[in-house]
């Protein structure tokens, strides 16, 4: 079949010997957009083997030349900004003018990583021996850090390309060779990402894209014997690979509930702004949304209002007419949204718009006056719904968010320093915001998550270090 998009193995683009393909849906218009060879755990096999082989070599090359292939390669892929957006607008249904940001945000990415890389990369430690009790200075210890050899990288459907290349450029910098298993929804856009990578001029076999169904090669991709670390962004299903996979470094970015802890002396029209850019961007299809706000009860009904007024003038349609508010992924992902909504409206909550759907498109609801016995107030939707707890102390707000099996941001709004840090130290959560809605960038920050939110730091120069490991080696005096 001439239209399924071909994927990447020893530099070349090629059609699975299973003769069998998979669809994408545009979760716009429902029908069956592109198509992607379902690869064979043969093809898999194939795939790991030249990228063992490709890594020993792409280890001995230059750390400053690896450099230069990464700073082209992100320069060619800002030149394919608008064929690659176009990808994400019809695989993700992401609005348009965001799907160009993504992939300018990647090669920034890149090339950040390019520039941190030879810094990190390029100095080791010296250490004496005779500090330590016993010892005199007979012993020269010279550590650097070396490859871990093939990185595994799953990337989600929300950021295809921009999550890929945060695994995938770390990774070559530090001179492993790079495995990409692309999500389903965004694997053409992903493809196009690795043509960029391919004209940049990679030697053969350090990058691959093996596209198919996570039942045919998932499991077989995550348990490879030759696969040295996996990382890996997306839902439950990193905490099934961390249970199988070998004794190899993970890197694992899951899910959120990021709670927004509003105080009494909050900048509420601040708050209301970051309510809606946290909650409600691309969808609220984001790890780090804003997935709960919690008010103190004097300030929620100002507030409220305030969201309010602001969720009514969002718009919502299509992608392509850059709508803040477009289909939600799949079919699946809108039938769970709409079971948090029904169980909430069950229970009581209140409604300050009307719940609507069509197709997968979903109209952005605010639900005030949620309680714990709510599905909502726990559970991560992964769309255009934010549910709103009033609270009548701080420490049943920290309490809330601190009760949550997640733990990747929050956010905290209020004018007062001092209680903005004691009430950060008191939030387990891999980050805490202070006065702004959670978010991942800038990119080389440190970003990580506590419990089922994730194992592991990210960021360049975390990852950098993560797909690394130390190597020692130690000059004996006579
Ligand atoms: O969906 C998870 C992403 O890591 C969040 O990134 O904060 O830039 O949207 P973002």
């Amino acid at each position: 079949d001439a239209d399924v998009f071909k994927y990447y193995s020893e530099n070349e683009w090629k059609v699975s010997s299973s003769g069998k393909s998979v669809s994408i849906i545009n979760p716009t218009t429902r029908k069956t957009q592109y198509k992607v060879q379902a690869c064979t755990q043969e093809e898999v096999n194939k795939v790991m083997e030249s990228a063992k082989s490709a890594q020993k070599i792409w280890a001995k090359t230059p750390l400053w030349k690896r450099a230069e292939l990464l700073h082209k390669a992100a320069a060619i892929l800002k030149e394919h900004k608008a064929p690659i957006a176009e990808c994400l607008v019809k695989e993700v249904a992401k609005p348009a003018k965001d799907a160009v940001t993504e992939v300018v945000r990647s090669g920034d990415l890149v090339s950040y990583c390019a520039e941190e890389g030879v810094r990190i990369l390029g100095e080791g430690k010296f250490l004496v021996s005779d500090s330590f009790p016993g010892n005199d200075r007979t012993k020269y210890c010279l550590a650097s850090k070396i490859p871990l050899g093939v990185i595994l990288a799953i990337p989600p459907f929300n950021y295809p390309v921009n999550l890929a290349v945060s695994k995938i450029a770390p990774a070559l910098i530090a001179g492993n060779s790079l495995v990409l298993k692309p999500p389903t929804q965004g694997a053409v856009a992903a493809l196009h990402m690795v043509h960029c990578f391919h004209l940049a001029g990679f030697p053969k076999g350090l990058i691959s894209c093996v596209t198919g169904k996570g039942s045919e090669i998932g499991d077989f991709l995550t348990m490879h014997p030759g696969v040295n670390c996996i990382s890996f962004t997306g839902g439950d299903t990193g905490i099934a690979i961390s249970k199988k996979a070998g004794m190899i470094p993970l890197q694992m970015e899951l899910g959120g509930k990021d709670a927004c802890i509003v105080l009494e002396d909050a900048d509420l029209d601040l708050v209301a702004g970051n309510i809606i850019k946290g909650g409600f961007s691309y969808s609220g299809q984001r790890c780090t949304a804003v997935k709960v706000v919690l008010i103190m009860e004097s300030v929620a009904d100002t507030l409220v209002e305030k969201v309010k007024a602001k969720v009514a003038k969002l718009t919502v349609g299509p992608p392509e007419d850059n709508c803040d508010i477009t289909p939600v992924v799949s079919e699946s992902s809108a039938n769970f949204i709409e079971g948090l909504v029904m169980d909430a409206k069950q229970k009581g909550a209140t409604f300050c718009q009307e719940y609507r759907r069509e197709g997968n498109l979903i109209w952005p609801l605010l639900l005030d006056n949620v309680r714990p016995d709510m599905r909502i107030a726990w559970e991560e939707p992964f769309g255009p719904v934010l549910p709103v707890i009033r609270i009548n102390s701080v420490e049943e707000g920290i309490h809330h968010c601190n009760a949550s099996n997640f733990g990747l941001q929050g956010s905290i709004f209020t004018r007062d320093i001092n209680k903005a840090m004691l009430i950060s130290d008191a939030m387990e959560t891999g980050t805490v915001q202070i006065n702004s809605a959670p978010a991942r960038g800038p990119d080389h920050f440190p970003f990580q998550g506590l419990r089922d939110s994730g194992i592991g730091s990210q960021g360049i120069t975390n990852s950098i270090n993560m797909m690394t490991k130390i190597k020692s080696t130690v000059i004996n005096l006579p």
